[in-house]
């Protein structure tokens, strides 16, 4: 029997001996592609090749392409792991020409493969072709000696094929093997039967549908198949399904020794096929950079995970566990994806995360979940309500599809409808909540730009320009100005600020804000004409701060992968003129000798004094430039900004505004480093005079410090303070030897002060402990007599004395002495502590037995005459209360309580 790795092999192989070049696989997270979220077809890396926008120096290729199927057109998750067939992730094999071959030799081709190399019996196979496609039809019967009547005709929705709502698509041909007992009709043939099914698929791609839905003719004609590669695995290896072929079984035998359960029975073998496709899927698209989310393609992988974990329920499965397979899977498949070894620890960590906190809310989501079945069953209903499936999601975290997954299971329906709008109005909530905070004006003009006119060039004395039109929104006044040269905040930078001035009037405004299209200004302008010349004048300090932030944001994302690993990529990033946030994927808190080497490559940078280019070129160049940064789900247009900064370090798509030169940046330094979310990290740090505002308030914090302390631990330090506060004033912040030396300085005084400080409390500490020993014992010294000379109540002896102590915890010491000094003592002790009284009523223990006396009770009631609370145990209790002119009564009472006690 052949191992699923020879399989592919032959595959690759028998094309690579008809002249088609073996490439690799793209990537699971179609980067290039808006319009997908997940690689769906061995064809998507090509896609510009059939569009006629791109090239390669091939017209054949072919390779084994990691696909997923989640969601969109092509999507199977409902029957993943209950039939043997369908997966979530799978590998296509495919052979591709560019306007090279067509239907003739890729129908001649696919039958030698079939029935030449792997020898699959002739009269199992069937093939379909396009109900207008009679050149198929007709090549099938001519070029193969297939049974002609097994050659059948369908419509567009089994032999059209098209990748997506958009994009290029064409008539294909089907082959489909009949694993059937006693052979198949052709009926059979495309109707869900589990045991005759397609196993490749030859697309003639000669059309690209536009967004409208309409055809346009390709200029050339191309062929893009796909086997399904476990399918082809699973025939050659003669199984039931694809799950007992080597490519899953691994991870099969892995769960029944996780979970101790046999590969027997509806419930466990779908629940394992379930658990062992999806930690494929999640493997590879984060082994590809995704990371599970709560939008877009994180998403779908939470889901998918949450699915699988709900799954593990089935199996007994409470504590994680998915993330172990995540061994075994790349063990036998690292051989043809390297990637996955590479990033192997990242992976598990992310899913082991996501498991665990899926975990904290399945159970009570399932009681919850089982609660609403019980009262439907009383009731009679067949379908879930919404709202439940609302609270599910919410509260719980269950995706929707999950919900309906489980209402499935027991024969119900879930209301969509009610679920679809109660999110509608959770996500309208949210808008309006952010809308009432912004200016969301819409300006329906023509916004005007002078050709020469260059947006990244700004002036410190502003640009001659005109307004174009004034208008008042929501109480915000918005000027809109032809060649505005404030920038509007996007990737994380900022807007700008600054002046309209008006020279003409004499007269300027504020602006506060700016928009894509206008800005927004501080009064209004209403009296001002438009079309008048003005200055927009953007302030420029602020904004060179905030380019300094900006380029440092590339640096340091480049150096966190250098020092962290390829894991790493913005996730989201902020800048102003006073720092920069940056967050990225990461597990592990950075230690301080990772932030030391980050901030190192950082500043090594800063100090080569490299220029920082930026080119607009054609998507297609900036795609292939070598290590390119862009970001997921961003759409692109035709032509896209390139930010460079030493071309073998950083290179990013990116629209913001730089440093002409690093140098510009001065100084680098991380200032906080945390976790936002499980997995993802975040770091601020500041650059250039943002470190001399940090010295600055670290100053602060010093003489704050110093504040606390007497003046025998300060003398050392406040020379040092002037001496800092004299360096850095008028200092520029571009020389970062300077910069350097003062923030080793600074740190090094603010740690010493810190030290210095817990010697003097910890000191401070020991003297009060030692003041307040002796007070105990200065006290206690006339509780003897106090004892001799109590009254006496039936042989008890009652004893009152105020002390003059500052803690409670010196009170209680009293107290538990005078309770030893005789066996029938019962009394209390006192004191105003903090202007509060403070009580501890004692009995001796031969008391407690003897009279059954409690000092708890003693204490309630004393409390009660001071007009506050007490209580404790029966040898000792507190009391305490705001009423410090009622103390001695409350000790004048100490007698008569004891009496009601003692019933006398
Ligand atoms: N693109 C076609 C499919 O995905 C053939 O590769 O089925």
């Amino acid at each position: 029997m052949k191992t699923s790795s020879e399989i592919r092999q032959d595959f690759l192989d028998f094309f690579k001996s008809i002249g088609h070049k073996i490439v690799p696989s793209a990537p699971v997270i179609p980067y290039e592609d808006p319009t997908l979220l997940f690689t769906n077809a061995g064809m998507n890396q090509f896609k510009d090749v059939f569009l006629g926008t791109g090239k390669r120096d091939y017209s054949r290729c072919a390779n084994t392409q990691k696909c997923i199927r989640v969601s969109g057109k092509h999507n199977d998750l409902e029957v993943v792991g209950h039939d043997g067939y369908h997966h979530t992730f799978f590998e296509m094999l495919g052979n591709w020409s560019f306007g090279d071959y067509h239907k003739k030799e890729a129908i001649a081709w696919a039958w030698e493969l079939f029935t030449g190399v792997w020898k699959l019996p002739k009269e199992r196979l069937w093939a379909t072709v396009y109900k207008d496609d009679d050149e198929a039809y007709n090549l099938w019967k001519s070029e193969t000696d297939i049974d002609p009547s097994h050659v059948l005709k369908f419509d567009e929705k089994e032999n059209f094929w098209e990748m997506g709502d958009t994009g290029p698509c064409g008539p294909c041909s089907e082959i489909h093997i009949d694993l059937t007992n006693d052979g198949c009709k052709k009926e059979d043939i495309n109707s869900g039967n589990d045991d005759v099914i397609e196993i490749w698929n030859l697309v003639f791609i000669q059309y690209d549908r536009d967004e409208k839905g309409k055809l346009h003719d390709l200029p050339q004609k191309h062929v893009d198949t796909g086997m399904g590669f476990e399918r082809v695995v699973r025939v050659l290896q003669k199984k039931n399904s694809n799950y007992e072929t080597d490519v899953f079984l691994p991870l099969i035998n892995e769960l029944i020794d996780i979970t101790k359960k046999e590969y027997s029975g509806d419930k466990h073998q779908s629940s394992m096929n379930v658990i062992a496709d999806h930690v494929r899927t999640l493997t590879f698209a984060i082994g590809d950079g995704a990371i599970p989310s709560n939008e877009g393609r994180g998403y779908v992988l939470r889901r998918i995970l949450r699915r699988a974990a709900r799954y593990g329920r089935n199996l007994g499965m409470r504590e994680p566990f998915i993330y172990k397979l995540v061994d075994v899977l790349v063990k036998t498949m690292s051989h043809v994806f390297p990637e996955i070894k590479e990033k192997k620890k990242f992976i598990k960590e992310v899913i082991q995360a996501e498991e665990e906190s899926f975990n904290e809310t399945l159970d009570r989501g399932l009681v919850y979940f089982n609660e609403e079945i019980e009262n439907m069953e009383k009731k009679g209903e067949k379908v879930f309500s919404g709202d439940v499936a609302f609270k599910l999601h919410d509260t719980y975290g269950f995706p929707i599809d999950l919900t309906q997954l489980m209402a499935r299971e027991k024969g119900l329906s879930v209301d969509d409808k009610k679920f679809d709008i109660l999110m509608k109005e959770q996500k309208d909530r949210a808008r309006k909540a952010r809308e009432e905070t912004s200016v969301t004006s819409e300006v329906n003009i023509d916004v005007k730009k002078d050709v020469s006119y260059n947006p990244y060039d700004i002036k410190p004395e502003g640009i001659k320009t005109k307004l174009e039109l004034t208008k008042s929104e929501n109480g915000h006044k918005i000027a809109v100005l032809r060649n505005n040269p404030f920038y509007s905040e996007s990737g994380g930078q900022v807007s700008d600020i600054g002046k309209l001035i008006i020279p003409e009037k004499n007269i300027e405004f504020t602006v506060i804000d700016s928009k894509k299209d206008y800005v927004v200004i501080d009064s209004p302008i209403s009296e001002i004409p438009e079309g008048v010349e003005i200055i927009a004048k953007v302030d420029f300090n602020r904004r060179q701060s905030v380019q300094r932030n900006h380029s440092a944001t590339h640096l340091v994302h480049e150096a966190l992968r250098r020092v962290l690993g390829p894991h790493v990529k913005q996730m989201g990033s902020y800048l102003d003129d006073k720092l920069l946030r940056f967050d990225f994927p990461h597990f592990h808190k950075l230690k301080p000798e990772e932030i030391a080497a980050i901030e190192d490559i950082v500043n090594d940078k800063i100090k080569e004094n490299i220029s920082v280019n930026w080119e607009i070129m054609p998507i297609g160049k900036a795609d292939k430039i070598p290590n390119v940064k862009k970001f997921f789900g961003e759409k692109y247009g035709d032509d896209v900004r390139v930010v460079f900064i030493d071309e073998g370090f950083s290179v990013e798509f990116c629209g913001g505004t730089h440093v002409p030169e690093t140098s510009d940046i001065g100084l680098f330094k991380i200032v906080k480093e945390e976790s936002i979310s499980s997995g993802t990290r975040r770091i601020f740090a500041r650059t250039g005079e943002g470190i001399i505002t940090l010295i600055d308030e670290n100053i602060s914090d010093i003489e704050k410090l110093l504040s606390d302390l007497p003046e025998k631990y300060k003398t050392n330090f406040k020379g040092a303070i002037n001496e800092l506060n004299a360096s850095y004033k008028g200092i520029d912040f571009r020389d970062a030897g300077t910069l350097k030396k003062l923030i080793e300085y600074q740190d090094l005084t603010y740690n010493s002060l810190l030290g210095l400080r817990e010697k003097y409390f910890e000191e401070r500490k020991q003297e009060e402990k030692k003041l307040a020993k002796q007070k105990v014992e200065k006290e206690s010294e006339k509780l003897g007599s106090l004892v001799t000379s109590a009254p006496l109540i039936e042989g008890v002896k009652v004893v009152t004395t105020l002390s003059d102590v500052d803690s409670m915890d010196e009170l209680k010491s009293i107290g538990d002495k005078l309770r030893q000094i005789d066996v029938n003592v019962v009394g209390a002790t006192a004191a105003i502590i903090d202007g509060k009284v403070n009580i501890v009523a004692v009995v001796s223990d031969n008391l407690i037995k003897q009279k059954r006396l409690d000092a708890g009770k003693i204490a309630k009631d004393m409390a009660k005459i001071v007009g506050g609370g007490g209580g404790g145990k029966p040898h000792l209790a507190t009391a305490g209360g705001k009423d410090v002119s009622k103390l001695d009564e409350a000790m004048g009472q100490v007698k008569n309580i004891v009496k009601k006690y003692l019933k006398v």
